[in-house]
């Protein structure tokens, strides 16, 4: 029975690490809490255009099921982040139904058309960040439960977005997808997180959730339905993620100029694993099983240019590798891989201030 400090403090180590179990943090509301809850996103919805009239938001249907779905899990406990949020109209259906929302968009002035939208809010954080390019650590400290992801539809902005949002954000146990009958990326990169049982149970929201195609004006059919919602699973998102794919890398040589000219762009081409680069034409390359499989290197041969043999090495997000030439003992970099985005990122950061 000695040493009541010692239990005293693994005690406080014990209280420190709880983490309530998913399914106790969201606990189902009472019917008045879903009714005030449901009542509060309705009044929402009927200040909001239908998608008929403004493609770009969801439908009402859309709204009302994200709302019927966290209303009765408790909503006004939990926080909620929207990558995407163009004019706010989706952001005011979460304000009413969340206790806290982050409104992520990359257009200060559509944060502004929100904030104007949202004006008596006191429950959103507007955020300017490009979600592709920019670094997600800015968010790392916030407690969020659930994603709404719905910024840039491209297969690859989906599939980062989604894989940020499980490594970046805390505890985030629900992804929600919108235009995923609209866009095959969304689709995709829904299909590849559920094959690796990252996410589960994605039921579908909106128009077509019954599986039958649904119209939109001016549009045409859609065979799919227009949203899921998808916990989060047990597998790992990094298996069903390779975001080094099919995307443009600029290729400095090592040391670089004073200029930092870069020599050429190059894309690890997912079909037949081919290596493009814009100077030395077609290559390939392969992936090197490692112990550790978070690490990705991969060896590469590009015949065009001299000492066509190398192994490549990433950093953590993908964002830029190293190479140096197989069998190099030394493993002297010889060439600098920077995802061509983030350069982009620079010139158009700029840009900005000249109006
Ligand atoms: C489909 S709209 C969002 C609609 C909104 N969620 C709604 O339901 O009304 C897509 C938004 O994503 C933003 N966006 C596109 N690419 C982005 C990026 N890389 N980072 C952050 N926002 C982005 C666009 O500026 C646009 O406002």
């Amino acid at each position: 029975m000695g040493m009541p400090w010692l239990r005293f403090l693994l005690l406080l180590v014990a209280v420190a690490q709880w983490r309530p179990h998913a399914d106790a943090l969201y606990a189902r509301s009472s019917e008045e809490e879903m009714a005030s809850c449901l009542a509060a996103a309705e009044t929402e919805i009927a200040r909001s255009p239908d998608k008929d009239e403004l493609h770009v938001t969801t439908s009402w249907l859309y709204k009302r099921d994200v709302a019927r779905y966290f209303c009765a899990i408790g909503s006004r406990q939990l926080s909620v982040i929207e990558l995407g949020v163009y004019q706010g109209h989706t952001t005011a259906v979460l304000a009413s139904i969340f206790g806290q929302v982050i409104a992520v968009d990359i257009e200060s002035e559509y944060l502004r058309a929100s904030l104007e939208h949202n004006r008596d809010r006191r429950n959103i954080v507007f955020l300017t960040l490009d979600t592709y390019a920019d670094d997600w650590n800015v968010l790392r400290a916030n407690n969020v439960n659930v994603a709404v992801i719905d910024a840039d539809h491209k297969y690859e902005k989906v599939r980062t977005d989604a894989h940020h949002a499980l490594s970046y954000l805390a505890p985030v146990d629900y992804l929600v997808f919108d235009d995923f009958g609209m866009e095959v990326g969304v689709r995709k990169a829904v299909g590849e997180l559920v094959e690796a049982k990252a996410l589960h149970d994605c039921q579908p929201v909106g128009r077509g959730k019954d599986e039958s195609p649904w119209w939109l004006k001016g549009y045409g059919w859609i065979n799919h339905t227009e949203g899921v919602i998808c916990r989060r699973g047990a597998g790992s998102h990094e298996a069903a993620v390779a975001d080094y794919l099919d995307i443009a890398f600029l290729l400095y040589a090592q040391p670089s100029d004073s200029l930092m000219r870069a020599s050429s762009v190059v894309s690890f081409q997912a079909e037949e694993q081919v290596l493009w680069s814009s100077a030395w034409g077609r290559g390939a390359w392969w992936r090197n099983v490692l112990e550790e499989p978070r690490k990705l290197q991969l060896s590469a041969s590009l015949p065009g240019l001299p000492n066509g043999s190398w192994d490549v090495i990433f950093n953590r997000p993908r964002t830029a590798f190293l190479m140096s030439q197989v069998g190099d003992a030394e493993a002297k970099v010889e060439w600098f891989g920077l995802r061509a985005d983030k350069v982009n990122q620079v010139f158009i950061t700029a840009n900005e201030f000249f109006e």
